[in-house]
């Protein structure tokens, strides 16, 4: 260890620590945590909450799936003491909305690459990109310790090569993916001209309990439990870096303590990357039982595969992706069995 650093340096690129205390160096802060009723903020609102920290979630609860999915996110936590839920549009946020936070988890979005065409656009900028900017207009002046912002592989598009780096570079196939891209670019902008201490995780397709209901894995899980046909779009060879959400949650945190990341941009990848055909064969296995599947022609927007090369977040942020996509499955299909 260097004379700089201390026990309390929780940074890996300057310990050359290989993890991070996350109790240690979350505990006490105050969390803001935008998206906290959707699926992946809501995971993360109550691991922070495990972690001993305060957490403000926003939410505006758009009608993209059911409000009453959103609201069973979040009912569980509204429970736990330390955490209070804002509904906001962060599009109207002002200077004031939110008390002095120490870290920023944005995980408020848009979702949804195919519903991105057409009249929905609007919905995609208002929420994907003006939010940003107004959140990092507010970051500017309440000057946070950290911003990390919810990125998407879907920045990339079609690479015409894999795995995919960071340096390559970003072709957006979907208007979802060039407004996620654009909010990166915004905390970029934000982080060179005044210091907002952004950090851009890429999140490659990530499932787990109360998965999104319009994602694949929902989707499929939920035809078998109820006897119902799966339908897969184009030929079923399209591949994806599944990440279990566990992991995602792990990034988030390695991200809001790394010392050197801010500015910096991650791939975080589940390590499983699999065709959407070789899916079914697990979930066959799992369900033991045989289901109907249906074929339908690819969606527009959608990538012809994903695979994250994650050697920088290893280097700089120790992220490994710890949950194998069998493991993650069998725990979000006992989740969904207990439904
Ligand atoms: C997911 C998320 O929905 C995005 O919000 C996120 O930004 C993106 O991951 C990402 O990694 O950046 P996607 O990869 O399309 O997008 O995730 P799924 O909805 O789980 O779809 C995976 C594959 O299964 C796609 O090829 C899709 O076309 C296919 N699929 C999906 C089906 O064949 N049938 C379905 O019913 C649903």
């Amino acid at each position: 260890m260097s004379s700089k650093q201390t026990e309390t340096d929780h940074s890996p690129l300057e310990t050359g620590a290989k993890s991070y205390d996350f109790h240690a160096g979350l505990s006490g802060k105050h969390c803001l945590v935008t998206g906290a009723a959707g699926f992946i903020g809501s995971h993360l609102s109550r691991r922070l909450l495990e972690l001993g920290c305060q957490v403000t979630g926003i939410d505006c609860f758009t009608d993209y799936y059911d409000r009453q999915v959103k609201k069973n996110n979040v009912a569980p936590l509204l429970e736990i003491e330390g955490f209070k839920l804002l509904e906001m549009d962060l599009a109207d946020l002002a200077r004031n909305s939110v008390n002095k936070v120490d870290i920023v988890f944005h995980q408020a979005a848009q979702a949804g690459v195919r519903a991105s065409w057409g009249k929905e656009f609007s919905h995609y900028t208002r929420h994907n990109v003006l939010a940003t900017q107004r959140l990092l207009e507010w970051a500017k002046n309440s000057k946070p310790e950290r911003f990390v912002y919810a990125s998407s592989s879907s920045v990339y598009g079609h690479t015409g090569k894999l795995p995919m780096h960071e340096d390559d570079l970003p072709r957006p196939l979907s208007p979802y993916g060039v407004t996620k891209l654009a909010a990166e670019h915004l905390c970029n902008l934000y982080h060179q001209n005044f210091a907002v201490p952004a950090v851009s995780l890429r999140y490659f397709t990530v499932y787990g309990p109360a998965q999104r209901p319009d994602m694949a894995f929902h989707r499929f899980i939920k035809a078998i439990i109820k006897d119902e046909q799966i339908v897969i779009y184009g030929s079923g060879e399209q591949t994806r870096d599944f990440t279990y959400i566990d992991d995602i949650v792990a990034a988030n945190l390695a991200a809001a303590l790394a010392k050197s990341a801010s500015g910096r941009v991650y791939n975080i990848g589940g390590g499983s990357r699999i065709s959407v055909n070789g899916v079914l064969g697990i979930l066959e296995k799992l369900a033991e039982k045989p289901f109907r599947v249906k074929y339908e022609p690819v969606q527009a927007g959608d990538p012809p595969h994903t695979f994250a090369d994650t050697s920088r977040a290893k280097a700089e942020i120790a992220f490994s992706p710890a949950v194998s996509l069998q493991e993650g499955l069998l725990k979000m299909y006992e989740s969904f069995k207990m439904l």
